[in-house]
């Protein structure tokens, strides 16, 4: 990377230092850093004692065998145990555990940690009567309704590790996953509501059971909630509806404890190959680095937060920070099933004013969003609650940060921007609210007990000032312990790359600036070869987002002769800024290719502008670089089924067609 644009890169200097009330009294204190350096084993040691082990363990880390770790060796410990029964134990079963909201409007349930433990315990002998026994794997294809939470943790209770699948993805995605992990049993749903209107999920497993006895894979139980009561096929020696059988059962169940090393779950993510990668996460050092990870970031005071996280439970943010994190530290919590926009564009902001949410947790996809409906929107409700805001997923622009902060956070609340993946199981790179100095756009320092570094192509770390590869340094309680049933695979992948140094490679491009702390700039791939220089698509996006006139942007490198790659860019108007027609697109278009050259440097300055309606998205709000790309070179576009609309790619090549 050029010195040039590096200087550039680092030109934002706007701070924002804790609230004081919020560092007077936060959980996490500047100490923690250095006393978790001086004994990383002993202090992951200390945070396993917020749950409740049946037995201790006697080893903290086994890496005798890198890269599988075993973490707290010989302790034995139950997952829905700490996050459900131990609550009630202590008298709080009172307390609601979920604000359930459904889309329809005044569709609404509550759920206190007593009625919990009695619906997952209902859950948990129905799956053991249907034959499921420890070990087993479970696939839950549901909407985001209770009875997924209750799904997943009476799995957990069973010791029957779950696989949630985006109950978005198609039916091929689901038989694929099915029969890459031999699940036995699914758990689904009739359907769900989305915009107002009612999808089918049955038809889709129908179908999946089909595909997956091609694949080999037998489906011997579907368990089906209903939710919207629409016509659903039946199999009545296969399916099984949940209030027939679940809000029959017994709520009483006597669970029993689990190797620390037994697996919690599988979930599927995406590689750079065709086929999904299993994440295993395991039980005790997850919930170990889930629980303290949303204690220690989100200062999360259990007895007066209500906390949000918008994530979909179908994503390792629904498990990590819907599921396992918050309900083992026992907060009362928000849960949505629809969408931001239905019945109206103020949906998010009226439910956090309904039920005085306070910590509220999202995606920069989302954040651009709401900046591009305007801050009207926000602005009509009472966001006086709110006292922690965090970012997921991909690297926030500072513009989206500093809105973010402004107009939800009435520019009193602090941005924490969690760095972390579907491997990590927890967050690994974030602010700590009482104690950070928040930079928009920066993850900042890796939690305590966690080690990250940025180096170059020989894994040395780079000086600051300097960009390179994201690398994980030592192992961390909720890492994952290999990838389903493919052991090479995951160290070819994670840990091949830096085998000398046992690194593990996130993937990600990054930089540290000159205090050190540290600025993801997207994933290796994304990363773009311009003359020689290397430029982020991250960073020209953050470029053209900061005009005033732009919404969204995405940014490919297209192969270019001259060059190597070449800078393109697809980019989302502001409503603002179309009012009056799409008048003048050279002129504006110009315009925006100057404001980048302003912004990094003309190396950076894309050699093609395409203005479009809207950018191609995967149903978890990523956008699909690949496609652009394709369009970028002039390509037949690649294959859309991912997409959350496969329409969007037409509707650009129409754009592109008509030369615009
Ligand atoms: C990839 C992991 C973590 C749960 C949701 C996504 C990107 C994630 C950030 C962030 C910059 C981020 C990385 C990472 N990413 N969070 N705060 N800043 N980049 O999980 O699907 O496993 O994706 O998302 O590129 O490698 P995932």
């Amino acid at each position: 990377m050029s010195d040039q644009t590096l200087s550039n890169l680092l030109q934002e200097n706007r701070r924002f230092e804790p609230p004081a009330d919020l560092a007077a009294d936060a959980n996490v204190k500047e100490e923690a850093y250095a006393r978790s350096d001086a004994d990383r084993e002993a202090f992951w040691a200390e945070q396993a004692e917020r749950l409740d082990w049946d037995q201790k363990w006697d080893r903290v880390l086994d890496w005798d065998n890198p890269p599988f770790a075993k973490w707290f060796v010989g302790g034995r410990i139950n997952a829905a145990y700490n996050c459900v029964d131990r609550h009630v134990l202590a008298g709080r079963g009172d307390k609601v555990a979920i604000h359930w909201v459904g889309e329809p409007a005044n569709d609404t349930r509550t759920i206190t940690y007593a009625d919990l433990l009695g619906m997952v315990s209902q859950a948990a002998n129905t799956l053991t009567d249907l034959g499921v026994q420890k070990g087993d794997r479970v696939a839950i294809y549901l909407p985001m309704i209770p009875e997924v939470v209750v799904a997943m943790l009476a799995c957990a209770r069973i010791g029957a590790p779950h696989t949630v699948v985006f109950g978005g993805f198609s039916a091929d995605a689901l038989a694929n996953r099915v029969a890459d992990c031999e699940a036995k049993v699914i758990i689904t749903a009739d359907g769900g509501y989305r915009r107002g209107a009612v999808s089918a999920l049955k038809p889709a497993v129908d179908e999946a059971v089909a595909k997956a006895a091609e694949l080999g894979q037998r489906v011997d139980k579907v368990l089906v909630v209903r939710r919207t009561g629409q016509e659903v096929d039946w199999d009545d020696s296969r399916d099984v509806w949940w209030h027939d059988s679940v809000e029959q059962a017994s709520t009483e169940h006597d669970c029993e404890f689990f190797d620390s090393e037994h697996p919690l779950y599988v979930m599927y993510t995406s590689g750079t190959t065709g086929k999904p990668k299993g994440i295993l996460h395991t039980t005790g050092g997850y919930l170990v680095g889930t629980s303290y990870t949303h204690w220690a970031v989100f200062d999360l005071k259990a007895d007066t937060d209500v906390y949000w996280c918008t994530a979909d439970v179908g994503w390792v943010t629904g498990h990590s920070y819907m599921v396992y994190g918050p309900l083992s530290n026992a907060v009362t919590q928000v849960v949505y099933e629809g969408t931001p926009d239905s019945p109206h564009k103020g949906r998010w902001w009226e439910i956090i004013q309904d039920y005085g949410v306070t910590i509220f947790y999202t995606a920069p996809t989302a954040i651009r969003t709401f900046m591009k409906w305007g801050s009207d929107i926000p602005a009509k409700f009472d966001l006086s609650s709110v006292r922690v805001l965090g970012s997921v997923g991909e690297p926030i622009n500072p513009e989206a940060y500093v809105w973010y902060r402004e107009t939800i956070g009435g520019s009193r609340v602090p941005v924490v921007d969690t760095w972390w993946q579907t491997e990590t199981g927890q967050i690994m790179i974030s602010p700590l609210p009482g104690v950070t100095h928040g930079k928009p756009g920066s993850a900042m320092r890796p939690l305590p007990g966690v080690g990250a570094e940025v180096v170059n192509d020989d894994g040395e770390p780079v000086p600051n000032g300097s960009g390179g590869f994201l690398v994980l340094t030592k192992p961390w309680p909720a890492m994952l312990r290999t990838l389903w049933g493919d052991d090479e695979r995951f160290k070819e992948t994670y840990w091949a790359r830096f085998a000398d140094q046992g690194f593990y490679f996130a993937g990600d491009g990054a930089k540290k600036d000159d205090d050190g702390d540290l600025w993801l700039l997207g994933r290796v791939d994304d990363v773009m070869n311009v003359s020689g220089h290397r430029l982020s698509t991250t960073e020209i996006e953050s470029a053209l987002v900061s005009h005033p006139k732009v919404a969204e942007a995405a940014v490919v490198g297209a192969a270019d002769e001259m060059t190597g790659q070449a800078v393109c860019a697809f980019v989302i108007l502001r409503e603002s800024a179309l009012e009056g027609g799409e008048a003048a697109p050279d002129e504006l278009i110009e315009e925006l290719r100057k404001h980048v050259q302003k912004e990094i440097g003309a190396i950076a300055k894309p050699r093609q502008i395409m203005i479009v309606p809207e950018l191609p998205k995967t149903r978890s709000g990523k956008i699909m670089r690949r496609l652009l790309k394709d369009v970028a070179e002039h390509r037949e576009v690649g294959d859309v089924t991912t997409l959350a609309d496969s329409t969007v790619m037409d509707l650009i090549k129409k754009k592109e067609g008509a030369g615009a």
